[in-house]
């Protein structure tokens, strides 16, 4: 039998919502939606979003609501997103929640869960100083908890690894501060009340947050 999961990843940075999205969208071919990765890409190609971007992102602010909703509408509309979506670091604030939600209603989906990734702050350091990714397939890595076999180049794709920009101490310390005060209070309030919450213990390898987050989707492992 087909199983469709439509979850939003939810935690502060580092927590690891690509690193579980990944999983997730391996499994069961969901289409991953990682807004980071969508205005990375778009600061790469210096697209004009990308240059109207990367003047926050450089500073660990968050991109303007509606720039963040005009890539999800567009996205979210794709064919491959019917059968499944993992939403990975979108939304954000209040009208991005409010936003998806119309987004849903006019695609005719709703939303199943949303998963709350928490770990402390001090892990978050650790996880996003050694963080390394595959520049070609996006595949994570981490020097120490998760290296690759063969120091800067991808297990899967022999790409090259680089290490995010936005992974210094200076603006990690002003991701996790965005979070703490303009997604944190709102977001998790929101999905509690509304009955869509799982709070996850983001701490342990990989795997072992692997089985608690299809535990709590009521997805097999295996
Ligand atoms: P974004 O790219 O979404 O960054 P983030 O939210 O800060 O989260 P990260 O990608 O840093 O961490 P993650 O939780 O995905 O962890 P990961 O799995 O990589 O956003 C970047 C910027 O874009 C924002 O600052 C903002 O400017 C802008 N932006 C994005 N979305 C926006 C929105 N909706 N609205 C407005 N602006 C927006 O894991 C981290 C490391 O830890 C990896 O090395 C991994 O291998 C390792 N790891 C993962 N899990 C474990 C584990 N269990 N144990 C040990 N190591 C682990």
């Amino acid at each position: 039998m087909s199983v469709t999961v439509r979850v939003v990843v939810l935690g502060p940075p580092g927590a690891g919502k690509g690193t579980q999205a990944m999983f997730l969208k391996e499994r069961f071919g969901a289409c991953h939606i990682s807004t980071g990765d969508m205005l990375r890409k778009a600061v790469n190609d210096q697209s004009p979003l990308g240059i109207k971007a990367m003047q926050y992102m450089e500073k660990g602010k968050l991109v303007s609501d509606n720039l963040i909703l005009e890539l999800m509408g567009e996205h979210l509309s794709q064919e491959n997103c019917k059968y499944g979506f993992v939403l990975d670091g979108f939304p954000r604030t209040r009208p991005q929640a409010l936003g998806l939600e119309k987004l849903l209603r006019n695609l005719g989906l709703q939303l199943d869960r949303v998963v709350f990734l928490n770990i402390p702050r001090d892990a978050i350091i650790r996880r996003l100083a050694g963080r390394r990714t595959c520049e070609k397939c996006g595949t994570l890595y981490h020097l120490v908890f998760d290296p690759s076999s063969k120091e800067g180049v991808c297990d899967r794709c022999h790409g090259v690894l680089y290490q995010r920009s936005d992974d210094t101490e200076d603006t990690i310390a002003a991701r996790y501060d965005v979070y703490k005060t303009q997604t944190a209070p709102f977001m998790i309030d929101y999905y509690r009340k509304g009955g869509l919450l799982q709070e996850i213990d983001g701490m342990g390898n990989p795997d072992e947050v692997k089985g608690r987050v299809f535990q709590a989707l009521g997805l097999d492992v295996a």
